[in-house]
């Protein structure tokens, strides 16, 4: 398997171009930054995900602690809501990143992005102090070790050395004099932080001013809380319950990068799990493993995903414990980056949501009512000031928020394999059969003869259920190498022998082995590969 480390990131995104999984959106125009179009295999790769990820937390969800079924529904709520939301939400006032720009080249980072590192000499005191300043999303303590690593061939030559400090978050003004600017390496040029809201805004309706701002959501998890009524209401859910989506969400991120990890516009996948609040801290630990383990049905190597849980200065402000599934990314290898985030919210969204003071707020209480337990208890003698307290509550919720998008990445970046040794194809891209775009090439060996007829034959039958391709253009060889390339695990080639024996040759990307298999084999072939 080739580590994570020894994948080039261009290449990926060359690879991606050409075979059309993902272009730089409105190309001809010069691009727009922060923004891409998934092409033809690269929207098939996403709805793949997106099928499995539906499956299985809206048709299937996985058994509950107590090996009870657990409930979740599904929504597709619109991108645009009422501009309260997002006041009562936090964002209007809380979805900020602190900004600083370079004096001198006029750049602009966001300054918890720029870090900045101590290094000393203790054996040769007259080299004294010296600081470098480093681009990162976080610096966990894997991702500082290897960042340090970096800092070790540099100063090889003075042999020994400390390097200090674990880096700030937000930078101090005397960080500020110390840092070089990434782009064009002047030091202590950066304006004092300001702050910069997130949020995309637009105009609904023929009036432009701020009275009819409204804003592109920044995350699919609003649209849940403000239907959390409706769906009770109209749908026989009982809590616990989730609410599941899947859809675009918009931010006006200040460093898109990394390819597609992370744009402005993106597609989420984020369920909202309604929990008793007695019951939150269980489901937290439910949701935690089983996102992890979800992860690795998509064929990720254990190796290149952890769990990280937040510290208390990391958790969004109304996060009370959240966790990271975390991918090595060839950009962060050996440290890793985010990919989900499960976050315990508590109560604080349905309280947000529920305020009723003024004509700003929703004058609507979002809460619970559960009268089986207040039968129950009632039954059992409790007394009423506990059933009172027990019966009626804001629920606690439990949030799994991914991104299909970045999952698109975690899948052709996991794929993505150097093929040095084999002859037509530089990479190939190893998916799991059950996510790979095309799942067989179907080829006459050569045009005539017979062949085709079979060929075709045999790619009507199985494009009914599977997407399949039928190609007879050029020699075997590139037919393969080009399959090989854009992730096809199978190829069913029609040959000579077909005619006499009614056998065609399965070709297996990954191990290159052939084998004959009888054609009225090959669906049953399939239907087993793809399950697993
Ligand atoms: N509702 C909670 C929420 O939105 P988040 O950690 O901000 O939490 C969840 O986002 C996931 O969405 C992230 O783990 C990531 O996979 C994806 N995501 C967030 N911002 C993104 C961006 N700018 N581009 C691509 N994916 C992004």
């Amino acid at each position: 398997m080739t580590r994570p480390e020894e994948k080039n990131m261009d290449e990926l995104v060359a690879l991606c171009k050409r075979r059309g999984f993902v272009y730089p959106a409105s190309e001809i125009y010069g691009g727009i930054r922060g923004f891409w179009d998934y092409g033809p295999l690269g929207t098939a790769l996403k709805n793949n995900i997106r099928d499995w990820w539906w499956h299985c937390m809206v048709e299937c969800p996985p058994i509950g602690p107590d090996g009870e079924v657990v409930s979740i529904v599904g929504l597709d709520s619109a991108i645009i809501q009422n501009p309260k939301t997002w006041i009562h939400s936090g964002h209007v006032g809380g979805f900020n990143d602190p900004l600083v720009d370079c004096k001198a080249c006029n750049a602009r980072f966001r300054a918890d992005h720029l870090k900045l590192f101590k290094v000393n000499f203790p054996e040769n005191q007259s080299l004294g102090e010296i600081y470098v300043t480093a681009m990162a999303d976080h610096l966990d303590e894997k991702a500082w070790s290897s960042f340090e690593k970096k800092i070790r061939k540099v100063f090889e030559a003075n042999r020994s050395y400390v390097a200090e400090g674990s880096p700030s978050n937000q930078l101090s003004e005397n960080d500020r004099l110390k840092l070089r600017c990434p782009n064009c390496d002047t030091e202590g040029k950066f304006t004092e932080p300001k702050t910069f809201n997130l949020m995309l805004d637009t105009y609904p309706g023929p009036i432009r001013d701020e009275d009819n701002k409204a804003y592109l959501r920044p995350e699919t998890a609003q649209g849940i809380f403000l239907n959390f009524k409706n769906v009770l209401d109209t749908m026989r859910v009982k809590v616990p319950f989730g609410i599941a989506q899947i859809g675009k969400s918009f931010r006006n991120e200040v460093t898109p990068r990394n390819f597609i990890f992370r744009s402005r516009e993106f597609e989420q996948m984020e369920m909202e799990f309604f929990c008793p609040p007695d019951e939150s801290q269980q489901w937290y630990e439910f949701w935690r493993n089983e996102r992890y383990k979800w992860w690795l049905t998509l064929g990720i190597a254990e190796e290149n995903l952890i769990l990280r849980d937040h510290g208390s200065d990391e958790l969004a402000h109304y996060s009370s414990a959240c966790v990271d599934v975390e991918y090595k990314y060839p950009f962060t290898a050996p440290g890793y980056g985010e990919l989900e985030g499960v976050a315990h919210r508590g109560a604080y969204d349905l309280t947000a949501h529920s305020k009723g003071d003024n004509n700003k707020d929703s004058n609507t209480k979002l809460d619970y009512f559960d009268q089986e337990l207040q039968v129950k208890m009632q039954n059992e003698g409790v007394d009423k000031e506990t059933i009172r307290e027990k019966s009626r509550y804001v629920p606690h919720v439990i949030e799994p928020a991914s991104g299909l998008t970045r999952a698109v990445l975690v899948l052709l970046c996991e794929a993505f394999t150097p093929t040095p040794e084999r002859e037509g194809s530089k990479y190939i891209l190893k998916f799991k059969p059950k996510f790979a775009p095309i799942k067989a090439g179907i080829f006459p060996l050569v045009n005539k003869d017979g062949m085709p007829e079979i060929a075709t034959k045999l790619y009507m039958d199985l494009r009914r259920k599977y997407a399949v391709e039928y190609d007879a253009k050029q020699s075997i060889g590139k037919r393969y190498a080009r399959m090989d390339e854009v992730g096809t695990p199978f190829c069913f080639t029609i040959d000579g022998d077909t005619l006499t024996t009614g056998t065609v040759t399965v070709r297996d990307r990954d191990t290159l082995a052939q084998e004959r298999i009888a054609l009225d084999k090959i669906d049953a072939f399939l239907a087993a590969k793809l399950s697993q």
